[in-house]
């Protein structure tokens, strides 16, 4: 018996404090006109000292639970897409499911970059297919500004801190689905994107901490040409496995790494621009928080309504992609 999985709830979280370009050229050798022309990233939120990663996706999971009507100890499951746990271990997601009083749910953190809520929705599809769980939260949270080295203009401009949050159930008859996830992996390319101390290959000394290798390192030409190939490929694939094309979608949502990358992606795929998302401008880039936090906006908008097909994409440090095609299954209004 295989069963399917809808979507019935969405919620996002940024932090309050906002870090706009004009902020930026006060701290370092930049300006608004290049971040903006580069990136269309306007603005980023930042968390509070006292705010870390769990905390941001336990507001961003309490909306997506009262959206679809549940409560922490109604969900059996907890994935959190994160490269910036609270701690290296335990994951966020045990800190989360404490939070929630979520005392049902396994939980576990998936470290797969800014691909990580994608991974997410596929495991957790996965998960209802085969009757092992019924009820899961899926989240994506990064505090990203805890990993950037402020003296590396290339990339401290290019990151923001943010969560948000899916809840997906086991469907009915009738329920928009998920119709199809599609997930990979390139680990010859880790080198693009990656943080080279802190694990046991390169544990945290002074050196480690002298040299600002506990960052965030990026080779940014190599990144944007793959980044545009990849989620090509990724949202071809999850369409085939679909069954449909991109005429029968109604709102694609790709990773907000950069506004140049998103409309390179149109253009390549032909997607009229009222159907994209783009927050990157409001957001920068949260990493696996983008798509999720892409979505809860798009709910609170009301540009969403049950039945609409979404496509989701992604890619990320692994270099890693992945792809979902759903109907929303939430009683929003569109
Ligand atoms: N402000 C002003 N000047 C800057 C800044 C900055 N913040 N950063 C770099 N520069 C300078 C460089 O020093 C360089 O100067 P030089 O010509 O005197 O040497 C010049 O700008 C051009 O630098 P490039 O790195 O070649 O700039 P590029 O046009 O490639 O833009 C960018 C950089 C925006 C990062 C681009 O490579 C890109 O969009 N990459 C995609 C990768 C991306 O968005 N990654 C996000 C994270 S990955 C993920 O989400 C999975």
């Amino acid at each position: 018996m295989s069963y399917s999985a809808k979507i019935t709830g969405v919620g996002s979280y940024a932090p309050e404090k906002i870090l706009t370009n004009f902020d930026l050229e006060k701290m370092m050798d930049t300006s608004d006109e290049w971040i903006s022309t580069r990136t269309g990233i306007r603005e980023r939120h930042i968390a509070a000292p006292e705010e870390a990663t769990s905390d941001m996706a336990y507001h961003a999971s309490v909306d997506a639970l009262a959206m679809a009507r549940l409560r922490g100890e109604d969900v059996d499951g907890i994935l959190v897409g994160t490269v910036t746990p609270d701690m290296p271990f335990p994951s966020a997601a045990c800190f989360l499911q404490e939070r929630l009083g979520a005392e049902r749910a396994a939980a576990l953190d998936i470290s797969a970059g800014c691909t990580g809520f994608l991974y997410a929705l596929h495991l957790g599809a996965s998960l209802i297919a085969s009757g092992a769980h019924e009820r899961l939260l899926l989240v994506g949270a990064e505090t990203t500004s805890r990993m950037l080295d402020w003296s590396d203009r290339s990339t401290a401009v290019l990151l923001g801190d943010g969560a948000g949050a899916v809840v997906m159930e086991r469907a009915r008859d009738g329920d928009p689905t998920v119709y199809s996830t599609h997930i990979g992996a390139d680990g010859r390319l880790w080198e693009l994107l990656h943080m080279p101390a802190g694990g046991s290959r390169h544990p945290a000394s002074a050196d480690t901490v002298r040299e600002h290798l506990h960052s965030f390192k990026m080779r940014g030409n190599s990144t944007f040409k793959q980044a545009v190939e990849i989620m090509e490929g990724a949202s071809e694939r999850a369409l085939e496995k679909a069954g449909l094309t991109l005429d029968d979608i109604d709102v694609v949502i790709p990773h907000q790494a950069n506004l140049r990358i998103i409309k390179a992606l149109a253009n390549r795929m032909e997607i009229p621009e009222e159907k994209v998302a783009v927050i990157v401008d409001r957001y920068g880039n949260t990493s696996s928080a983008t798509c999720p936090m892409a979505l809860a906006d798009l709910a609170r908008e009301g540009r969403v309504k049950r039945g609409d097909k979404i496509l989701m994409v992604s890619f990320g440090a692994g270099l890693t992609w992945g792809a979902a095609v759903f109907g929303w299954g939430a009683e929003t209004e569109g």
